[in-house]
This record gives structure tokens, sequence and C-alpha cells, in this order.
């Protein structure tokens, strides 16, 4: 681990660190902070050279230090080792319903800025800060040997798998060059089939979104596949690799219409999402055009709208929340009396309560929240803006 660098930060700073908080934004570093390059490990002291903590410089972005270990110890091999024993012991109860599972899941895990999917015989390390891409690497070496061990033991196999093949992505250096995943272990197949409660899906490695898949819509495929759809019409907009549409099959839904822009992902759907044929319709479109454009007697029992995140900076709410009301307005006026709505927005910078209210006025009084779902035990929410995904589902009046 290379040796830290000094930097006294200022009171406000310092209380963000010992309340718990995550990050540090750029606006509450001193000018002193200059001197630092992008992954520089730095050393935290307050104004009487107490050390509160070590975090990471960011050179670019919102965020300017990632906390990664509080208190006085620097984050060394033994810290980090500990750190990934209690994330997999976390998933441990999961394990026994799917072998897809987010093994590490950043900030949340205290793991900051390294993200480890689980599918199958196949991991997928992230590492989104060039000053975790030795930690992902440690751990792209470390976890085939936790997975080699039985669970409780020495490791946990149950939950981290063979680990055949490991994949890392070091993060992507904006200005510098972008480096492409290297295979640590094992070249893994273009494709990976797994197991999610009874269903089997498949993800896309080679060109897939995400680390490949969404495992933070597991709820909802869980959800799905135990509803009442028994000869149901489902819209799935914003369908990617077809994953929910699956589950409504699953559930017995008649009809199931499947719209993305993405000709890839929807193939991909085609080709490994589908049971019986004669059930589903895959259109390439702009689902907001598409379903503007829907004839006014159509009808869906169940519509999922799953937009993408449209925020990636906080000035892009304002056009994002505009987005969510055209989609939400034109679905409400699809739905067949009695049937429903899931909302779901991926993003933390639309918070709850105004996602709520948005789709609440933009379907109109005949629709009533039913319920929320929680998130699943292997994306853990450990502080507020880790609260990125909420799925909603609104039933409409009969
Ligand atoms: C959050 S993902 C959806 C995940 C999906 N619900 C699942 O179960 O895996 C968002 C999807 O929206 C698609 N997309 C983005 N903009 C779109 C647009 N204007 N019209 C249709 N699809 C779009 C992307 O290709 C991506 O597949």
């Amino acid at each position: 681990m290379p040796r830290p660098r000094r930097y006294q930060l200022r009171k406000e700073a310092v209380a963000i660190v010992e309340r718990g908080h995550p990050w540090i934004f750029r606006e509450q570093l001193s000018s002193a902070a200059h001197v630092f390059a992008g992954g520089d490990l730095l050393r935290l002291v307050d104004g009487t050279n107490r050390v509160v903590g070590h975090g990471i410089y960011e050179a670019e972005g919102a965020i300017a230090i990632r906390i990664v270990r509080r208190g006085p110890d620097a984050p060394d091999a033994a810290w980090l080792r500990d750190r990934l024993a209690a994330s997999l012991a976390r998933r441990r109860p999961l394990a026994a319903r799917t072998d897809a599972i987010r093994l590490v899941h950043g900030e949340s895990d205290d793991l900051p800025a390294i993200v480890v999917d689980r599918f199958a015989d196949t991991l997928v390390i992230s590492s989104y800060s060039a000053g975790t891409d030795a930690r992902a690497r440690y751990l792209a070496r470390l976890l085939p040997s936790l997975g080699a061990a039985p669970t409780g033991a020495d490791g946990d196999a149950s939950v981290v798998g063979p680990a055949t093949h490991v994949v890392l992505r070091p993060a992507h250096r904006r200005r510098g060059v972008v480096e492409a995943p290297r295979v640590m272990r094992g070249e893994p197949p273009a494709i990976v089939r797994f197991r999610e409660d009874d269903l089997d899906y498949a993800v896309d490695l080679a060109g897939g979104q995400k680390t490949g898949t969404y495992l933070d819509l597991r709820g909802l495929r869980r959800e799905l596949a135990e509803m009442a759809l028994g000869g149901a019409r489902v819209l799935n907009l914003f369908a990617y690799s077809g994953m929910l549409g699956l589950a409504a099959e699953r559930a017995g839904a008649a009809a199931i219409v499947q719209v993305d822009a993405s000709e890839r992902a929807l193939a991909f759907a085609a080709a490994h999402h589908v049971r019986d044929p004669a059930r589903h319709r895959f259109v390439v479109a702009d689902a907001f055009a598409w379903i503007e454009a829907l004839a006014p007697g159509e009808h869906f029992d169940l519509i999922i709208v799953d937009p993408p995140s449209m925020t990636s900076k906080k000035a892009q709410v304002p056009n994002a929340l505009a987005a969510y009301r055209r989609l939400y307005r034109a679905a409400a006026a699809h739905v067949a009396p009695g049937g429903a709505v899931v909302a779901a927005c991926c993003t933390s910078r639309i918070e709850r309560p105004v996602f709520h209210r948005t789709v609440r006025e933009s379907l109109g009084p005949t629709f009533t929240r039913e319920r929320e779902l929680p998130p699943e035990a292997d994306h853990p929410v450990a502080f507020p803006q880790a609260d990125y995904l909420k799925i909603a589902l609104w039933r409409r009046a009969t």
C-alpha cells in the first residue's frame, strides 16, 4: 500500500468523517488539497493533529475524498480481508436463492469505490477510483481462495462460488488511458448463465450494461414472478435484456411487449429470456415516442417503467423529472381498470419523496401507491446517497 500523505481537514469535514459519512465534497476542502493527485491516499488529521481517518483523493467530480477507513489506523491488508469477510457473511442467506450476488457494494460495505458481482462461476470486480485499483486487484487474487474453502471455515464457498473466471475492471481514468477489463483468472465466456429463485437467466458479459445485469432488480423479478398475472397483458418499458419479461411469463402473462432502444439488448432477451415465444413481442424503439404513439384503446394490466438514470449531474434533475412526467402521463392512459404500474427510479439525485410525488401527480388520482420494494440484501444502503433505487407498485382503481 502507498504511504499516505497528511492532510488537515477543516472542522466541518472532521465532523463528516466522525458522523460516518463516506464522502467529503470538494467545497469542503481547504486550498492545501490542490497539491494532491487523483488516487493519493491521505492521512486525515484534525486541528490538533489527531488522525481521524484515511481517504482517497479524487481529482475530479463532486466527491473530493472517499473515506476508506475511520480512526487512526491505515487501511492495510488485514483490514481489507476483514471487510471482505463481513460483506460475504452478510450475503450467506441470499446464496440459498441464487448464484448471482453482488458480493461487495462499495461504500455501503465499507469498501469504497469497489463493486464485486458474482454470476455463477464468474466474478466481475470493478474499481471506480484510481486510488482503489490496487485494492480491487488484491481482492481479485484473494476471492478465488475464499471460494475454494467451505463457508464458515476459512472461506465462503457458498457465497463466492468456484470463481473459475475473474475479470477486473480498473477505474476509468477520465483524462488518461482507459484501461480495458483484465482477465485475472480463466477467460470468461461471453454469456454466463445463473439461477435466481427457480428461474434461469443469462448475462451478457461481453457487451452488457452495468457489470452485466441489474442484480438490484432481483426483488422486482421475484415480485412479478409471484403476481397473479394469469392471462394478463404486460408492457415492459426499458426492458434491457428482458429478465422482468421472463418473470412475468412465469407468472402466467399471456402477452408481454418489451420496448428498449438497444437492439442488442432485445436480441439477447429474445435468445435467453423467453420460454414461450408466442407470448412475447420485442420492439426496438424510443420508449417515450413509442408509448405516446400507442393507439388510445390499447390497454395493459401491468406497465413496468424502468428508465435509465438520466442524471449524471445534479443540474439534469429537472429534465429527468420532466421526462418522468411525460412517461407516467402516457403510461396512465394505457393501464386497464384494476391494473398496475411499476415505477422504478435508479438515481439517488432524485430523492424518494420527490420521485413518489412526481409519479403520483403524473399518473393522476385514479392511482394509489400499493407498496414499495425494499433494497436487496446485497445492495445495502448505509448513507443517504446510497439510497438510489426506488421501486413502487401503483394500482389503478377498478
Ligand atoms: C435501467 S435499464 C433497464 C433495466 C431493465 N428493467 C432490466 O430488468 O434489466 C434502462 C434501459 O433503458 C434503455 N433505454 C435508454 N434510453 C431509452 C429510450 N429513450 N427508449 C428506450 N429504451 C431506452 C437502455 O438501453 C437500458 O436497457
